[in-house]
């Protein structure tokens, strides 16, 4: 399976993630292919599943990963899983407080993954409706010492259902 991984990050967390997901994705033995919206602005983008991220930056995403997804085509993502993830913070240095606060984050359309989920839908595409947060502890980092190994576990589930679900898609035709 080719898992592809978009991102913009401004002071790095949010590409800290994005590379944790694609070790996530080769540890199981797929293809990851990570584009950083900093050094490119790809249009077609081609894959198997799709994760995008952006920082929340005052209740949304940035403009760097607006423009992508006005603009990516959309074709080859219908009936595809995209999953929107994002950085937010500052969150508590206490793992517990910090948990309940990502509880009480959800899904909610004041942070990067909800302006993406919504910048998707009104491209006509389906994203995955639980947004994925990992956190930081100050205003620009660092990532909470826990966030790597929660975003390769998240991922981990949307890999494998992914896969499942392109299996009965296939049989299906
Ligand atoms: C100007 C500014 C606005 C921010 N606004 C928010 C916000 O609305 N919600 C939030 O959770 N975090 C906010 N943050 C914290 C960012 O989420 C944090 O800097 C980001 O996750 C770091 O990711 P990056 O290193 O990939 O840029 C803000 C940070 C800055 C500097």
């Amino acid at each position: 399976m080719k898992v592809v991984i978009v991102f913009d990050s401004v002071h790095g967390s949010t590409g800290e993630v994005a590379e944790a997901i694609a070790e996530e994705v080769r540890a199981g033995d797929d293809e990851a292919e990570v584009t950083d919206l900093r050094s490119s602005m790809p249009l077609d983008v081609v894959g198997d599943m799709m994760f995008v991220g952006s920082p929340t930056r005052s209740g949304r995403m940035t403009k760097r990963m607006a423009e992508f997804l006005e603009n990516f085509v959309t074709g080859p993502w219908r009936g595809r899983r995209i999953v929107a993830f994002d950085t937010v913070g500052p969150l508590s240095k206490d793992a517990e407080k910090r948990d309940r606060t990502l509880k009480r984050i959800g899904n909610s359309p004041r942070t990067a993954a909800g302006t993406i989920q919504e910048a998707l839908r009104r491209r006509g595409l389906a994203p995955w409706p639980e947004q994925m947060h990992l956190a930081v502890t100050g205003l620009w980092g660092p990532l909470a010492p826990d966030a790597r190994d929660m975003a390769r576990e998240l991922a981990r589930k949307h890999i494998d259902e992914a896969r499942q679900e392109l299996l009965m898609n296939a049989q299906l035709i």
